[in-house]
Parts: C-alpha cells; sequence; structure tokens
C-alpha cells in the first residue's frame, strides 16, 4: 500500500481521530495545542493572515490555528481525509482535496500570507520528492509571507541520535537534555509503534513501505538550498523537546521578500 491510499484507508477505517495523524502514540488534546502554539510562534501567525495547511490530514492542528487567522484553507492528497475534515469542523475552513498530489495546487499566484506543511515528510523518499512538495508550497506563498516546513526527518540529527554523538550546532544544556531523554524515548517510540502496527492489523490496513523504518532524514543544506532557488530565507529550528519526533526532526521557517 503506497502512503496516500494509507491516510485514505485510515480515515475511512479508524473511529478514533487521534490516530488518523498517522502519529503512533496519536494526537491527544494537549499535544496539539502545544504543537499548535509552537506553528503558531514560529509562522508568526496574525489575525490578518490568509493560512494554507498543506497536507492538513484531518484538521486537528488547522482547527486551532483557523482561530488565530482571517482564512484558513486546509488541503489534503487523499479524498476521505478532506471530506472527514470537513465534516468535523465548523464551517470556517475551506477544505480542498489535491487531485494530483503535491506537484499541481489548484491555486496560481501565492496567495496565501502563510504556508504550513506538518508532519508530512514520510511521504517523501528522496530530495527530488521533496524538491517537488517544496516547489508547491512555495507557488502558493504571496510575497512578504512565510512558508513553515515543519516535523522534518533531519539527516544529521537522526545520525546523531542513533550514534550518542553531541549535535553540531546543539548548546550542551540542550544536547544533554537529549541524551537524558534518549532511552526514554526509544522506548515511547517502539511501544507506540508495535501498538499502533496492532491498531492497523485489527482494521485490517496494510503498513506502506518503510513504515516503523527510521527515515534517513534530509540534508539540511539541500532542504535550504531548494527554498533558495525559489526565493525564500530559511532558518532551521529544532522541535520543543516533549514533541514525539524531535529527538530526529527539524523545522524549516521560510521569509518571503515583498
Ligand atoms: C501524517 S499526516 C499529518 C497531518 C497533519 N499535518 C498533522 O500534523 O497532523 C500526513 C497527511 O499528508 C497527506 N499527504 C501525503 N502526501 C501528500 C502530498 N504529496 N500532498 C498533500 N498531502 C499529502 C496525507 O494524506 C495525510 O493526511
Amino acid at each position: 500500500m503506497q502512503w496516500t491510499d494509507f491516510f485514505e484507508t485510515l480515515a475511512d477505517l479508524e473511529p478514533d481521530e487521534e490516530f488518523v495523524t498517522g502519529r503512533p502514540g496519536g494526537l491527544p488534546p494537549g499535544l496539539a495545542d502545544g504543537i499548535a502554539d509552537d506553528i503558531a510562534v514560529k509562522l508568526g501567525l496574525k489575525s490578518v493572515d490568509a493560512l494554507l495547511d498543506y497536507g492538513s490530514g484531518t484538521g486537528a492542528i488547522t482547527r486551532r490555528l483557523a482561530k488565530r487567522v482571517a482564512t484558513t484553507t486546509a488541503a489534503d492528497a487523499s479524498k476521505s481525509v478532506v471530506r472527514r475534515g470537513g465534516g468535523a469542523d465548523s464551517g470556517n475552513i475551506r477544505w480542498v482535496q489535491l487531485s494530483s498530489g503535491a506537484a499541481d495546487p489548484p491555486w496560481a499566484g501565492g496567495s496565501f500570507t502563510k504556508v504550513l506543511s506538518y508532519y508530512n515528510a514520510q511521504t517523501f523518499a528522496t530530495h527530488s520528492d521533496l524538491r517537488v512538495h517544496i516547489d508547491s508550497l512555495c507557488a502558493a506563498v504571496a510575497p512578504g509571507g512565510t512558508v513553515l516546513l515543519g516535523d522534518v526527518p533531519d539527516r544529521e540529527h537522526t545520525g546523531q541520535w542513533e550514534s550518542g554523538e553531541r549535535g553540531r550546532d546543539e548548546n550542551r544544556t540542550v544536547w544533554i537534555g537529549r541524551l537524558e531523554r534518549r532511552a526514554l524515548d526509544m522506548e515511547r517510540d517502539a511501544r507506540d509503534l508495535a501498538a499502533f502496527a496492532n491498531r492497523l492489523k485489527g482494521l485490517g490496513i496494510e503498513a506502506p513501505p518503510g513504515f516503523g523504518e527510521r527515515h534517513p532524514g534530509f540534508i539540511r543544506d539541500v532542504v535550504t538550498r531548494l527554498f533558495r532557488e525559489n526565493g525564500g530565507e530559511t532558518t532551521v529550528s529544532t522541535q520543543p523537546l516533549h514533541f514525539p519526533n524531535a529527538h530526529t526532526c527539524v523545522d524549516y521557517i521560510v521569509r518571503f521578500g515583498r
């Protein structure tokens, strides 16, 4: 089963909203609030903003962000995800199904002041796949706007995490904090993954290729260059330590000139 079909089937069969996001440990309300707060700060959300959440899932995070901006569009490649998300919201979010994946957004010229893509990167295996996605995000953002490509597997972090080495540009306190959490997080990840795999089995859902394997991650310099080629200036930011993938993922905050 491919990833888009996986989310389609999950949205059709999984009764618990928390697991339709694809997070093995679910997305409890407290965590969704925390993630939404972090995104709002990193994107610098304002009440006048037009927000696009690209790869929104059924909108647990989108709905929290929608309260802080003027207009919100949620876009996802999966039809069932969009149907389920649209059915659950109070009508103030525009829902769009991306008919041909990330390559061809249905809007022309960038009209969104803020564009978010969060926890979508499991579907991109290579930097070439990621380039297509990044080009779409950049096509959607308005001059002077900001893109947040968040919760992205990071090659540097993954290697450091596995080897237990100290990070190149981490400060000592942050890195020691990460090391202390390492054993704890690995245990939790293995437990969550096993429980999620069982859940899928119970629903008769086949896991997509690479499910449960650690993503090799993307190279920061390459991702930054892909944004630069589109006119964006990138800051790479680590995730708050209590987020599920903080040990292997980073956020890219990308600002565009007017
Ligand atoms: C893991 S979920 C994350 C949802 C949400 N952003 C969150 O953080 O909870 C990934 C979602 O991205 C969608 N998706 C995957 N590949 C996509 C693509 N190329 N373009 C748009 N959406 C995509 C899937 O259908 C799925 O709903």
